[in-house]
């Protein structure tokens, strides 16, 4: 109940943030229970013909006031279709499987004999443009957000969608208020300038560092592409420096990222200017797995500290899984070397969308073990409740003879 007021104010407030920004639309079922949701912007950049081999281009904008006739949902398919102006309209399908849903295709027509719009066309027909998929793998009961401009151009319209929040199949009438973010609104661990750093030096018995910051890591194939590998992680490296242990953090603001992608094997190098690190990853077409480590520690005194590992066989999962790992883990590089990861994950192939695919989780975050333990423990409870109940009777009974 104290939930369901608070999202009522929620949305309250974010439609009264919202201002009058973007253009609007809720569509209802039969039912008359909201069934999709849509709040976003369009712009379309539109050449037509003007007279022989002359064309002109005019910009327009998806006005805040259209119509939603036309839309409609159903249990696995939606439609919104919106209409705007002089004959013109914006249609967009979706689709559901089990849990997520995506946008099949958006159809945008426009009316050439709207001379309010396009002057002097020579055409006065209707033409419709269709854009593929763009809206893909949204878990159901969240709402797709997208901030940033997403630019298609199908013949001669050149469409830029942006500041987009949608939701279809909307459960029982009520927007969710978890979204999933597009991938060119995450956030990337980008080139950092490495040279302003400076490390203090540690003093000579080891502090306990801070447990390490969780970078995000990624990298693709050509600027244009999404990623091919992503990878998760807070990471802290103990060494040994005669007989000195030490430990230092790899802080991922101050680390450029490089690798890369190939068919059974993948590389991720990480550099800042005290850590190089490169995991190298391979497949044999079902598993992969982490397979070398090539590690150098630069400390702020002394020589610096290589290892490397070409016989490793941790972090293993079936291709096109990730593997995830939140507690701490321990991998003794070499005797010299060891590192702790954090909040791990990575999927070194086969990653679709910038996003990571369901993981192998490792045996330390497994907690089905709990679950002989807590019914066992019910068990007991239950058993002690019975001989309780028994040695209780059984004193009812006898005090019962004595007094009769
Ligand atoms: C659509 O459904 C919502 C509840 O889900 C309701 O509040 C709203 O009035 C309905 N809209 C129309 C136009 O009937
Ligand atoms: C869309 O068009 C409006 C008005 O022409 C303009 O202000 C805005 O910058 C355009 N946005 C994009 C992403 O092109
Ligand atoms: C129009 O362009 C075509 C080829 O681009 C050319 O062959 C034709 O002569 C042009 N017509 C006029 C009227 O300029
Ligand atoms: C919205 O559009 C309809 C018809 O398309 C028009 O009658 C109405 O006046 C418009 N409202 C506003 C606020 O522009
Ligand atoms: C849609 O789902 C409802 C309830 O889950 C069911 O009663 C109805 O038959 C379904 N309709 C179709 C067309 O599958
Ligand atoms: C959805 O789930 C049902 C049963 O759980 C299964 O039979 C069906 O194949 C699934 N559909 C998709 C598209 O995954
Ligand atoms: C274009 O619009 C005019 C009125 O604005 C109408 O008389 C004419 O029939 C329309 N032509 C077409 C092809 O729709
Ligand atoms: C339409 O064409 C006429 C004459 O061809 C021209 O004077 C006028 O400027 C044109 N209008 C636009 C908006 O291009
Ligand atoms: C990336 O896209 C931009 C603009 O779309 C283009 O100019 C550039 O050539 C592309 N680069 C590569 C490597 O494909
Ligand atoms: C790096 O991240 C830390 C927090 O993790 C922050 O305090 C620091 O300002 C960041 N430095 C840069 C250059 O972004
Ligand atoms: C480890 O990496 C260093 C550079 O970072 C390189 O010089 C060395 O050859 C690598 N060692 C192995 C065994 O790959
Ligand atoms: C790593 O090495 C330490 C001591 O050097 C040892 O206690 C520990 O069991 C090793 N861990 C693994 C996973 O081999």
């Amino acid at each position: 109940m104290f939930r369901c007021a608070f999202l009522i104010l929620f949305v309250a407030l974010g439609n009264e943030l919202h201002l009058s920004h973007g253009t609007e639309v809720s569509v209802n079922n039969t039912e008359n229970k909201l069934c999709l949701y849509a709040n976003l912007m369009v712009n379309f950049s539109v050449a037509y013909e003007v007279g022989v081999n002359k064309s002109e281009t005019v910009i327009l904008v998806l006005p805040e006031n259209v119509t939603t006739e036309g839309s409609a949902c159903d249990n696995t398919t939606s439609t919104l279709k919106l209409s705007f102006g002089d004959g013109h309209s914006w249609t967009v399908d979706f689709t559901k499987n089990n849990k997520t849903y995506q946008v099949d295709t958006i159809v945008f027509s426009y009316n050439l004999n709207d001379s309010s719009v396009f002057p002097n066309s020579t055409s006065k027909e209707t033409k419709s443009v269709t854009v593929k998929s763009i809206i893909t793998n949204v878990s159901v009961d969240t709402y797709y957000s997208c901030k940033s401009a997403d630019v298609r151009t199908v013949e001669s319209v050149i469409q830029t969608l942006y500041d987009v929040a949608l939701q279809a199949f909307v459960i029982n009438g009520s927007k969710s208020d978890t979204d999933t973010i597009c991938s060119a609104d995450m956030p990337s661990t980008t080139v950092a300038p490495t040279t302003t750093v400076t490390t203090t030096a540690a003093p000579t018995s080891t502090p306990t560092l801070p447990t390490p910051t969780t970078g995000k890591y990624s990298i693709a194939t050509d600027v244009n592409s999404t990623a091919c590998l992503m990878a998760t992680f807070g990471l802290q490296i103990g060494y040994k420096q005669g007989d000195k242990e030490e430990t230092i953090n790899l802080v991922p603001n101050m680390t450029e990222v490089g690798g890369a992608c190939r068919s059974n094997s993948s590389d991720l190098k990480l550099t800042s200017d005290t850590i190089t690190i490169m995991f190298t990853f391979s497949n044999d077409g079902k598993k992969f797995q982490l397979h070398a480590l090539n590690v150098t520690v630069i400390p702020a005194t002394g020589a610096p500290v290589v290892a490397v590992n070409t016989n490793m066989s941790i972090w293993a999962a079936a291709v096109g899984s990730s593997y995830m790992c939140n507690k701490e883990q321990t991998l003794n590089v070499t005797d010299t070397l060891t590192l702790y990861t954090f909040e791990l994950r990575v999927q070194p192939f086969e990653v679709n969308k910038g996003e990571f695919a369901t993981a192998h989780e490792c045996s330390l975050d497994d907690t089905s073990i709990l679950i002989p333990i807590i019914v066992g423990a019910a068990l007991a409870g239950l058993i002690l409740i019975v001989v309780i109940a028994y040695v209780i009777g059984r004193r009812k009974t006898y005090v019962g003879y004595q007094t009769l």
